[in-house]
């Protein structure tokens, strides 16, 4: 048999547990901004101050925090197969856990990239947690926060896709599943002989029939996901 493959597909309630605020449960995020404020690009457009300074504070929070258990859970996978993490989140958690494969879907908000229409391949690191007003890309535009907005697409969508149809075992991790195309991609794991979901609301998710639902916290859950897979 061959090596295993094990692919994580992590969301805002992986990182809730080392302090950063989810998206939309109650006391998350979004009950003090709206969307529409801060994260489309028609709002960088009319007001650059609130989007840099609302990704300032996010910034600020992800490099005040730590891995948790979970993340460091997700390392401990690849110990029985091939890893890969696909995260919606916009933080390092994953990174500085030490997890070798991870595909950020939104983005990395330690990076920055132009907001002119040249250089979008190009990310620079963000030194510290501000992104100033005055930090420039070569071309002179304004840098941005590397994270896709509302209405952008989702670039790193077709590899993602294409790591989760090689999945053996799928683990969903603290996702609402309410992100598109961001949610639409767990159906791509067709093959997964194993699929499990791990939120603390999991069994209020709408997921296929054929998912374990493990009603827990990530490291709660992930501890009971690598028990199951090392009796295996
Ligand atoms: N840490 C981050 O980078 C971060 C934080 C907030 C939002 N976001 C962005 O916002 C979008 C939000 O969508 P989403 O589905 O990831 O988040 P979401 O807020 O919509 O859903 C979070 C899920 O996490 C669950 N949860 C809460 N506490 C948990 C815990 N301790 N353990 C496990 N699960 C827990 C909730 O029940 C919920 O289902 C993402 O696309 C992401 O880019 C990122």
């Amino acid at each position: 048999m061959g090596e295993l493959t094990i692919v994580v597909f992590s969301g805002a309630g992986m990182s809730a547990e080392s302090g950063i605020q989810t998206f939309r449960d109650s006391n998350g995020l979004w009950e003090n901004y709206r969307v529409e404020d801060v994260a489309t690009p028609a709002a960088w457009l009319r007001d650059p101050e609130l989007v840099t300074t609302f990704y300032n504070e996010r910034r600020q929070s992800v490099m005040q925090a730590l891995p948790n258990d979970a993340h460091l859970e997700v390392v401990e996978l690849e110990d029985l197969g091939n890893v890969s993490v696909i995260t919606q989140n916009i933080d390092d958690l994953h990174e500085r856990a030490g997890s070798s494969n991870i595909l950020h879907l939104h983005g990395n908000i330690r990076l920055a990239k132009s907001s002119g229409p040249a250089q979008e391949k190009a990310y620079y690191p963000i030194d510290g947690w501000k992104l100033e007003k005055t930090d420039l890309c070569p071309d002179g535009h304004r840098l941005r926060p590397h994270v896709v907005w509302f209405g952008e697409d989702v670039p790193a969508y077709e590899e993602a896709a294409r790591v989760l149809a090689g999945a053996d075992v799928l683990i969903i991790i603290g996702t609402s599943l309410q992100v598109y195309p961001a949610a639409g991609l767990i159906h791509f794991a067709e093959n997964a002989q194993k699929r499990y979901i791990i939120d603390p609301k999991a069994d209020e998710l709408d997921v296929p029939k054929n998912f374990v639902k493990i009603n827990a916290s990530a490291s709660a859950g992930m501890r009971t996901v690598l028990a199951e897979l090392k009796n295996r």
